[in-house]
């Protein structure tokens, strides 16, 4: 079981620290790995917070070259060397705001694992695709670049459950789930809206390995609680 607070462009270094200090001393299971995201700047006192437990700290993205002309980007070996864990790839707001495509995130997912980083590589659908019935062939079309690697996961987030309060019924994401790992026989997280008083329904499904977690990660005591709801002791 992993859980995994993705801190979007939230929480500067101090905060960060701070944040990552109280969360070392929070309750939290030993049956369930957990990784936070901060953004790039304040990945340093995240790492230096978490040294010496088993918090991972992971990047929200990661570039496929080692280093170049790519204003803006950064690099796997530069984050491994500053001691992060692992990077997400492909999230929805990367896909949408930020022009991310299948293609991009299979280079950057490849370039993350090369360079030693455990990697998150999120799929969804968005509403109008969900009605239309293409649920299947977009979650099909969008795993179907990625490669079966042990340091690698995916995250199922439905675009609608983003930030939106509506989170997936356990049942809907089940069958996301598990129709994903027909396709690549790997842990899959769910993400969208979870929350403390969600997380235990949805982690309780077989095929549900987990949690991508926004809004509800930024604060310590309710991504603890969230933690405590993967645990199966
Ligand atoms: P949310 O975000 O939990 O705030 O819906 C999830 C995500 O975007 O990873």
């Amino acid at each position: 079981m992993l859980i995994a607070g993705n801190w979007k462009m939230f929480k500067g270094p101090v905060e960060a620290g701070d944040f990552c200090r109280a969360l070392r001393d929070a309750a939290l299971p030993d049956d369930v790995d957990v990784v936070v995201a901060p953004p790039y700047v304040s990945l340093a006192p995240a790492v230096q917070a978490l040294a010496g437990t088993e918090i991972g700290v992971f990047a929200q993205n990661c570039h496929w070259e080692g280093e170049g002309a790519f204003t803006g980007e950064v690099s796997a070996p530069m984050l491994h060397e500053l001691g992060v864990y692992g990077a997400i790839v492909g999230h929805s707001e990367r896909r949408q705001l930020f022009g991310e495509t299948d293609a991009t995130v299979a280079q950057r997912c490849r370039a993350a694992l090369a360079g030693g980083l455990n990697v998150i590589a999120c799929v969804g659908e968005t509403l109008e695709q969900r009605e239309a019935g293409e649920t299947d062939a977009v979650l099909r079309r969008q795993v179907s670049v990625l490669e079966a690697d042990d340091n690698l996961v995916i995250a199922y987030e439905p675009i609608w459950a983003i930030g939106t309060g509506k989170t997936a019924t356990p049942a809907l994401a089940q069958q996301a789930h598990e129709t994903i790992k027909s396709l690549l026989d790997l842990p899959v997280l769910y993400g969208g809206s979870v929350k403390p008083d969600n997380a235990a329904e949805l982690l309780a499904q077989p095929a549900i390995d987990g949690a991508l977690v926004g809004g509800a990660s930024l604060d310590v005591e309710s991504f603890a609680a969230i933690c405590r709801c993967g645990s199966r002791s």
